[in-house]
């Protein structure tokens, strides 16, 4: 069921939709989805070449109309100029979906600064530099604007190994949850995801590693024991884009298979320690030690 289309055939009808990084992984799984409910879509990064085999691929599989756009999302006349293209071929920008993202594993104290820079430019400063551009645009012309952000859960945990990525994926959540409310008058709704484990060629490289694979079963990690799903993940892009979510600003919705609690939660980590008879033993010592 989760791996099915969730949203009625029509619901993106009319919107353009604009995916940064949309020319692989998830951004190409949400973009896809978007097209078969109607949307058009604008994919945008720096690999011109993977973006128009995606766009060929993506019109010839839905139907729909794909532009492919390079653009490094770090530069801002960059950003600039691919919002321009973008009203010149389909005169309208409704939605800015921020997926771009570099990350890679690393010691902190093996990065140098400019490790930093690289992550922290690609996510945040990505991040700010379209939703700056496309908030401007919509503010000036008096257009509705719907923005989605990207994010993951150690955003609020922070995670050891992946420190450019997580300061970064933080002020992201940041910048949604102050423009949910700063932008509100002016009809524009900032909202976030966070995906926990979802397979995709880019992550697994990077975070993943083959050597890594062999001592860690990702999926372990999860409660439900499984990976996401890409079809899932865009269930709840389409939902919170679509006009069916309205009411819904400012939000950062997990979608993890509950992960990052599993983590958290004080006691969760007698799950795989105790058995079912170390649990009648231990009810014994526990009730017993009323009586003491
Ligand atoms: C230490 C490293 C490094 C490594 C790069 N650097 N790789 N430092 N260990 N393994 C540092 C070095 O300082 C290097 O400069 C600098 O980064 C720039 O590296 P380049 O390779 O020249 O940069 P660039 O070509 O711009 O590539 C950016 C990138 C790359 C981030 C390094 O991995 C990339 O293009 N990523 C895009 C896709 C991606 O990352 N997808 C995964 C997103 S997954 P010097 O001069 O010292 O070499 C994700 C999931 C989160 O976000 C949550 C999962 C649950
Ligand atoms: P991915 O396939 O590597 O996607 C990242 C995309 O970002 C690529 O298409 C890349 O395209 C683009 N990009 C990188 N640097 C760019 C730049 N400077 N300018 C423009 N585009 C740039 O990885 P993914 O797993 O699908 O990740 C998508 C999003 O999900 C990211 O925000 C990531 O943090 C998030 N996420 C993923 C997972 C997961 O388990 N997969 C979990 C949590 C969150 P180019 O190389 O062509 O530029």
């Amino acid at each position: 069921m989760y791996n099915q289309s969730m949203l009625k055939e029509g619901s993106l009808a009319g919107k353009t939709i604009l995916v940064t990084g949309g020319g692989t992984g998830l951004g190409k799984s949400m973009g896809k989805y978007f097209l078969q409910l109607g949307a058009n879509l604008v994919i945008a990064s720096r690999k011109f070449d993977v973006l128009e085999e995606t766009a060929k691929e993506l019109e010839s599989e839905t139907g729909g109309k794909v532009l492919p756009l390079p653009c490094d999302v770090r530069n801002y006349e960059d950003v600039e100029k691919t919002l321009k293209a973008i009203y010149d071929h389909f005169g309208q920008l409704d939605v800015l979906l921020n997926n771009a993202a570099g990350n890679f594993i690393s010691p902190t104290e093996r990065l140098n600064a400019k490790g930093f820079d690289t992550v922290i430019d690609i996510v945040l400063k990505g991040t700010y530099n379209f939703t700056l551009a496309a908030g401007k645009h919509w503010i000036a012309q008096k257009q509705k604007g719907t923005i989605l952000n990207i994010v993951t859960t150690y955003a609020w945990t922070g995670s050891a190994y992946v420190v450019p990525s997580a300061c970064a994926k933080a002020g992201v959540l940041a910048l949604t949850r102050s423009l949910a409310v700063e932008w509100a008058k002016y009809g524009i709704r900032s909202n976030a995801i966070a995906p926990g484990p979802f397979p995709t060629k880019g992550a697994w490289d990077r975070l993943f590693p083959e050597a890594l694979r062999d001592k860690l079963d990702v999926s372990k990690k999860v409660p439900l024991q499984r990976v996401g799903d890409h079809q899932e993940l865009a269930n709840l892009a389409a939902y919170l884009v679509s006009d069916y979510s309205s009411y819904v600003n400012g939000e950062v919705v997990t979608i993890d298979g509950g992960e990052w609690l599993q983590g958290a939660g004080e006691m969760n980590y007698l799950m795989n320690v105790i058995t079912d008879d170390m649990w009648d033993m231990l009810e014994m010592m526990i009730r017993g030690a009323k009586s003491k």
